[in-house]
């Protein structure tokens, strides 16, 4: 895609502007699907399902295309779920994986028939005095420090708040007892991203929470072992390798599975891994300064277009498109059009400095991009495009308007 196609896109879409190639999403959704087939040769007797962890991007087109593709989907809202059945998903093809939702909420889920993935004992015993006698399945904390870019997405050990831990299991089982409820499966997520260099910690976490299933639950049929698998973002970093990470998950259920013949599924949450390659965000430059001996690129895409980096300290690749003669090469910080200092994009870049108006392109931005983008300030949040492989394109999502973010106001 060239600064031509770029601008006649933000012309005509408004700038800035999520834009979704086609074919690397159905790339990474068959390489996910490749990923279970791996797993389900191995494994034999067990059945493998994908859920596409729908947080990371619920744009309706996205989740047909994963739908088309074979995945399954998990959602942890009432407007996730409600997204994912008008998408065409089944109620046995998703799964309710959620924290701390009031009751009004269970009932959604019980209403529409979902299996719900419970995550603290308070939680359980809620829906057993709505539902007792029902099938559930209930997140567990591994106890050990899980996987993730950064502390705020690491989702175990002793730290978070997610989960239920080994000391508190007797009284889980009293709750399920006094209600009657039937325990199906077992959830761990241990975190979000992780390659190549942390399979090794990913699956030591996998082990212990097969230790604690093997030592506490012996009639569990389903276990789900969250998402997590990482893209590279960084020049330096490389897909994460499915088939290593296959043979290392196998390793270790192998032995466990012998042990716990009544074990017949097998789940998994990929979120970031199907659309966040997919995606790019694409502005404009807005302003240039050299202030305090540093370069500052301004652009009209700020942190509530994309929050990732002011909130995670996340790298994205950042690419300027422009015409300009120039060829300097500076050392830049990127940064949005919002009111906090945090609103940069992208720190102590090289690149060449560029004119007002140039395109400025943000790689990666697919997965958590659009699902965190926000009204903050009163900016509209953008739309978004899929662009095919005939390089046709298709609005997927209309920017906000005025009229859209007045709709709830009350004036007097
Ligand atoms: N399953 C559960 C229960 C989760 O909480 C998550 C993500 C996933 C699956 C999918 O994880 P993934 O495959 O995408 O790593 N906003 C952050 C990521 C937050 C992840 C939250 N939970 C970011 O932009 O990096």
């Amino acid at each position: 895609m060239n600064q031509e196609l770029f601008k006649s896109l933000i012309n005509k879409y408004g700038s800035p502007l999520y834009i979704y190639d086609y074919e690397v999403l159905q790339n990474r959704c068959s390489k996910m699907m490749q990923f279970k087939e791996m797993l389900e040769t191995k494994l034999k007797n067990i059945k493998i399902n994908m859920h596409y962890s729908s947080k990371a991007n619920s744009n309706p087109i996205i989740l047909k295309t994963v739908k088309n593709m074979g995945l399954f989907v998990d959602s942890m809202s009432p407007y996730e779920l409600t997204v994912c059945q008008r998408c065409g998903f089944k109620k046995e093809e998703i799964l309710y994986v959620c924290n701390n939702i009031d009751k009004d909420e269970m009932k959604f889920v019980k209403e529409n028939e979902i299996l719900i993935c419970l995550d603290s004992i308070s939680q359980v015993e809620s829906w057993g005095e709505l539902f007792p006698n029902t099938n559930i399945m209930v997140r567990i904390n591994p106890g050990i420090k899980g996987v993730g870019h950064n502390n705020k997405v690491i989702t175990s050990g002793k730290e978070t708040k997610f989960g239920i831990s080994e000391e508190n299991f007797g009284q889980l089982f009293e709750i399920l007892n006094k209600y009657n409820l039937n325990l199906i499966g077992i959830h761990l997520h241990l975190g979000s991203l992780f390659l190549n260099d942390k399979i090794d910690d990913y699956i030591q976490g996998v082990k212990s929470g097969l230790e604690l299933i093997d030592k506490n639950f012996s009639n569990i049929k389903i276990i789900d072992l969250g998402g997590g698998f990482g893209v590279p973002y960084k020049p330096d970093e490389n897909d994460l390798n499915l088939e290593l990470l296959s043979d290392a998950i196998y390793m270790v259920l192998k032995e466990f599975l012998d042990k716990n013949p009544q074990i017949c599924e097998l789940k998994f949450e990929p979120g970031r891994y199907i659309p966040c390659e997919a995606g790019m965000l694409v502005g404009k430059v807005t302003a240039t300064k050299y202030e305090n001996n540093t370069w500052w690129i301004g652009t009209d895409i700020g942190m509530n277009q994309l929050v990732r980096p002011s909130m995670y300290n996340a790298y994205h690749e950042i690419n300027i498109l422009t015409n300009s003669k120039n060829n300097e090469i500076v050392q830049a910080n990127v940064c949005g059009n919002i009111c906090e200092s945090g609103d940069i994009l992208g720190k102590n870049r090289a690149l060449i400095l560029p004119n007002v108006d140039d395109i400025v392109v943000v790689k990666n931005a697919g997965a958590y991009g659009y699902s965190m983008a926000s009204n903050y300030t009163g900016r509209m949040r953008p739309a978004e495009v899929m662009i095919y492989k005939d390089n046709t394109e298709k609005l997927i999502r209309k920017r906000e308007t005025f009229e859209y973010l007045e709709k709830n106001m009350i004036w007097e």
